[in-house]
Parts: C-alpha cells; structure tokens; sequence
C-alpha cells in the first residue's frame, strides 16, 4: 500500500484521474440540500445532482467528478466501528446520460489498483444478482471476471437508492480485504471487506406506489468515502487513525482520558458538530438543528459520565480550525465555539430542571408512556434526557 497517500494527495490523485477521462471538476454543495427537499441533510454524493440525473442538461456536460461533504443519521449508531462516520466526505463521479456500468467499473478498478497501487487480489466485488423486477446485472458480472476479481451477487445489499422515492438501481460495491491472513470468505460473510466503492447504474425512479419508471436517460453514479479509502491506503486499523483524525488523535487524549470508544464518538460528534454549524445549522428542537442538538448532548453525556467537569470551553480551536479548512468553511472559529458553549449551558440548565422533577415522589418508581409524555410536554423533557438522568427506568 502507499502509506505516503494524504487525503490531499487522494483527493488529487482522483479527480485528475477522471479529468484525464473526459470528466469535469464540479465543487460539491453544502450539507443543505436545496429548499423543498424532503432530506435534511445530504447525505450522498448524487443528492445535489439529482435534477441533472433526472435528466437537465448540466452546464459542464456529461461527465462529471467531484469531493461532497455528506451527513449520515442512519449510520449513527455504528459510529466508533472502523468504519463509519457521521460527517464524511464521498469522492463521486458521474455518467449522465453518457457511458455505461462496464466502463465506470473498468475505470474504477483502473483508480484503485494503478491510481491508488492496490494489490488487485485484495479485491472483491459485489453485482445484483436480479429480483422479480430487474434482471441481473450480467454486464458488471463480465467487466469483474474479466479482471479476475471474485464476484458476490446479492439482491438488497446491491440496490442503491437515496430514499424511498426517485433516482435508484442496481450497483456493484467493491471491497477492499483488511485481514492479517490471504482473502477468504465474501462480502457479506466477513466484516474484514470493507467497501471502498461504490457504482449505481442509475437508470430508474421509484414512484410514491413504490413502482419503478425509467428515468429519461442512463446514468452512472459512482461513490468513494474518503476517510474510509485514506484509512485503507495508510494502513490504518480505522477511519479515526487515518490523517484527518491526527489532531483529534494529539490534543483529545491529553484533555480529556477517554476509553477508545468514547473517544472515538467524541471526536466523530464534536468534527460532525463543527461542520454542521459551519454550513448554517444552530440548535434548535426539529429538523436539522435537533440533529446538531443531539450530536452535542451526546458528546456532552459521554464527556461527563466520568467527571461532570468536563466542558467544551477546553475543546482547542485549533481542532475547530482544522475542522473548518478540512471542508473548505469559512465560518468564524469563535462564532462555532461560542454556539457549542451556549448549547452546553442550555443543556446544563436542562439537566437541572429535569433532575428537581425527577426527584419528586411521583417519579421516583418506574415510568410510563404517560409520565414521559408529561415530562416531555410540561416540563421540556425529551425521553433520552430522562432516561440519561434515570437510567434503567425503561
Ligand atoms: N450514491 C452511491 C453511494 O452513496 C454511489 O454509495
């Protein structure tokens, strides 16, 4: 592996790669997509681009290659595995209306293994395997074993879509062997695969019926995470050792002693955090700023469990620099700190109205659907919140 490879170097590597493949450098959007959007975040690399998947013409043609700054709640709950992140950033590329699924996957096994000095016997691909609606993807199925990369096909794991409606199809994922030993196993039978890629031919929308139409032109929509790939290529154990993470890795531990999940989930949050606030977002109880809201209280829990002293005053602003410069934000660096220090204080005022009720005789006993939704409408007590103060009631 080139354990020289930055993710500046990646991210260069990359999108030259495709320039030099017709493709054209397009700056990724912001977290928000735009207004009338359903999602609140962005959450993939083809979110921003969806009319022109739908079939706008684009300003800068057919073939188009970019770095997306990306939110995934969904993941959540695996942040501090190896692999996953709340806020990342997704290397994509895009055919709309242009070449097919065999040459995005020619080329992106091209980036990997000539781009990227990948052992090509470390990789494994997966194809769809077809369902009672759609076929399977016979042509990726060829391009793989053309270049000897063993194929896995599956149906659901191989259907790519960005939510329950619009733009979807059939992709196939390559993966990357991280075991000590020789490859063994597939895909979906070892975690030690971990994808490092992604290609959805992108030629169908699904209705509100759940019915798929075909969208007015075939398109390729390819997606890479960042952190995920340089973590790979620096021969990292995870996304959090790789270089991004080096400041986190050198002024978290000293300030705060955490054990490596707990660190892990502070600096995912705090960096998600940091990023959220810098494209716009302030906290608040729906939507995006309750997403913000939840990322802080959840640092701040974590943080305090072992000494209630704890407090984002300390967080350096070198990391909130680096954060900012990382996604290319020009927020002010106090302004951010300033918006953590008062959602800190308003959660701390909240900790101590909601410990005075929970200390009345009523809710000293086990509680109910009713004495949450009491807690919650009388007094601002969101559910998590009484369950952080009385752990164990339910
Ligand atoms: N949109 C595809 C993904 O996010 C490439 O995996």
């Amino acid at each position: 592996m080139n354990t020289h490879l930055d993710t500046d170097r990646i991210v260069r590597t990359f999108v030259e790669y495709y320039e030099d493949r017709g493709h054209r450098s397009i700056t990724g959007s912001t977290l928000l997509p735009p207004p009338g959007d359903p999602v609140l975040f962005t959450t993939s690399g083809m979110h921003p681009l969806t009319p022109y998947l739908e079939g706008r013409p684009h300003p800068l043609g057919r073939r188009l290659v970019n770095v997306q700054r990306c939110l995934r709640t969904t993941d959540l709950d695996e942040v501090g595995d190896r692999t996953h992140l709340t806020v990342f950033e997704m290397l994509g590329t895009w055919s709309l209306g242009d070449y097919e699924g065999p040459q995005s996957l020619d080329w992106g096994y091209g980036l990997l293994t000539e781009g990227f000095g990948i052992d090509p016997r470390l990789l494994h691909a997966t194809v769809f395997g077809g369902d009672e609606r759609t076929g399977p993807d016979t042509a990726s199925l060829e391009v793989w074993q053309q270049h000897g990369v063993p194929v896995e096909l599956t149906c659901e794991d191989n259907w790519w879509s960005n939510g329950p409606t619009g733009p979807c199809g059939p992709d196939s994922e390559i993966f990357l062997w991280t075991g000590d030993t020789p490859p063994e196993s597939t895909p979906t039978g070892d975690d030690r695969w971990v994808e490092v890629g992604n290609h959805v031919m992108m030629r169908h929308r699904r209705l509100d019926d759940g019915s798929l139409v075909s969208l007015p032109q075939r398109n390729i929509d390819t997606g890479h995470g960042l952190e995920r790939l340089a973590s790979l290529l620096q021969g990292r154990r995870s996304v959090f050792e790789c270089d991004v993470f080096g400041p986190w890795r050198r002024l978290v531990p000293p300030l705060w002693e955490l054990d490596e999940p707990s660190l892990r989930l502070v600096c995912d949050h705090l960096r998600s955090a940091v990023v959220v606030i810098g494209d716009g977002v302030r906290p608040s109880s729906t939507g995006r700023g309750y997403v913000l809201r939840r990322l802080v209280r959840r640092v701040l829990t974590v943080l305090r469990r072992d000494e209630p002293g704890r407090t984002l005053a300390d967080l350096p602003q070198e990391l909130v620099r680096h954060t900012l410069d990382r996604f290319r934000q020009d927020e002010d660096p106090e302004l951010v700190r300033r918006t953590l220090l008062d959602e800190e204080r308003r959660f701390g005022r909240l900790l101590e109205r909601g410990r005075q009720v929970l200390a009345r005789p009523r809710f000293r006993g086990p509680l109910g659907e009713e004495d949450f939704h009491y807690l919650h409408d009388t007094h601002g007590l969101p559910r998590d919140l009484v369950l952080h103060l009385r752990p164990g009631v339910s």
